[in-house]
């Protein structure tokens, strides 16, 4: 099983700027909480943030839905919350990528229950063959195939991680 480059670092660079450059316009005058989902969307974060020319906070969270098998069980869980109260707040939601829209979903019920005053998400990369539960992406990095992603922070069962450009695995 040889991980393939399926998106190559320029144009991942491009594509987070193209998001941060919507996100800068969209809360100019504001002061969104940006919420990464852990662990996957450690990179992606990382990257945005340096093109936001914003005030901004930024909060994790940890949600866990696989252990080490490739499809989601249905099952998540709240691993960390959230250490600061989101009230009245303006949050934006940075997910690595949404498959069946379970865990994303999960996470918003856990937010709205917090009563913010507005929710977005943004995601670097959207699987929309695969949703079990419809979910509204306010900005979208890449929509892929049914094929599973590696690298730029995604796992599989804790591997490829650290790889700088966005890999697909295959079964050969
Ligand atoms: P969902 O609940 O099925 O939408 O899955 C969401 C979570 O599963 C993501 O936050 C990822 O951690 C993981 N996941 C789903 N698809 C992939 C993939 O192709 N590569 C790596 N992780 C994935
Ligand atoms: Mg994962």
């Amino acid at each position: 099983m040889q991980p393939k480059v399926l998106i190559e670092r320029q144009e991942l660079e491009n594509t987070v700027r193209r998001l941060a450059a919507q996100i800068n316009k969209d809360y100019r005058e504001k002061k969104p909480v940006l919420i990464a989902v852990l662990k996957g969307a450690f990179i992606f974060l990382a990257d945005l943030v340096r093109h936001l020319d914003l005030k901004l906070e930024v909060e994790f969270v940890c949600l866990s839905s696989y252990g080490q098998s490739r499809e989601s069980k249905g099952e998540v869980k709240l691993v960390q919350g959230l250490c600061s109260n989101i009230r009245n707040r303006d949050v934006i939601i940075i997910e690595d990528i949404i498959d069946t829209g379970i865990t994303t979903d999960f996470l918003l019920n856990y937010l709205n229950q917090q009563e913010p005053s507005s929710i977005r998400i943004c995601v670097l990369i959207s699987k929309p063959s695969r949703r079990k539960v419809p979910i509204i992406i306010n900005y979208l990095g890449f929509e892929v195939a049914d094929r599973f992603i590696v690298g730029y922070g995604l796992d599989w069962d804790e591997n490829f991680r650290h790889l700088p450009e966005l890999y697909s695995i295959e079964d050969e």
